[in-house]
């Protein structure tokens, strides 16, 4: 029934919504912008672009072009200094040992992620290897909830979207699943991704023969 796993990285595999926050919150301090945790909850999922805009909307603030374009490689490159710090132990609980048990049944194993430091952090967390395909915010035109990450990630394992099983933890990220005509499994609270075909807190002590069951 399941022949691909599709894995959101930031949020699924590792917890990178604190460091998006600290690099956000500087550039909002620069704009003289208030940004709390509670509204970088908006940004998960998001893409950095669409991120700016919701930021600037909670002050009603305008830019030119080339103001964003700065703010866009500011954010980023503090935000940069955190990956480059970034290891194995950031990654979240049961993520790779349930990849393992995906792999050793020769399930294929996709990335689908909005995040165009996909790689990278990838490489910090040495999870490279685990990956048949990966698709990141690189590679697509359309933001989640826009499918088109998640079907190319389908089309490039060459896996029907019917037997795919996406795991996410924005709300943005499950709309995106089930637009691809997939299952989904919402990492997080059952409140906010109640869409999901269930919803887990994290992905310790999980096994993919109990996942499916739930399916
Ligand atoms: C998503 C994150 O995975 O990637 C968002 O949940 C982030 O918070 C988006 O804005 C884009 O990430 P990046 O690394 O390209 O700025
Ligand atoms: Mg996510």
């Amino acid at each position: 029934m399941i022949d691909c796993c599709i894995f959101d990285l930031d949020g699924v595999i590792v917890d990178t919504a604190k460091y998006h926050f600290l690099a956000w919150k500087r550039l909002a301090d620069q704009l003289d912008i208030v940004f709390t945790e509670e509204n970088n909850e908006l940004l998960k999922g998001v893409s950095r672009v669409e991120s700016l805009n919701i930021i600037l909307r909670l002050a009603d603030k305008t830019l030119t072009e080339e103001e964003r374009v700065s703010c866009l490689e500011r954010k980023n490159t503090w935000y940069l200094e955190y990956i480059h710090r970034l290891d194995r132990s950031e990654i979240l609980p049961g993520v790779e040992k349930l990849i393992t048990e995906i792999r050793g049944r020769g399930i294929k194993i996709a990335l689908g992620s909005a995040s165009k430091n996909a790689v990278i952090i990838l490489q910090q967390l040495k999870l490279m290897d685990m990956f048949d395909v990966i698709v990141d915010g690189t590679q697509v035109s359309q933001a989640k909830p826009d499918p088109e990450v998640f079907l190319n990630a389908a089309k490039d394992v060459d896996i029907d979207p019917q037997k795919c099983l996406v795991f996410e933890d924005a709300v943005a990220g499950v709309e995106a699943a089930l637009n691809a005509g997939m299952y989904v499994i919402g990492i997080g609270s059952e409140e906010t991704l109640h869409q999901a075909n269930f919803v887990l807190q994290d992905l310790q002590n999980q096994t993919l023969d109990q996942l499916i069951e739930r399916l």
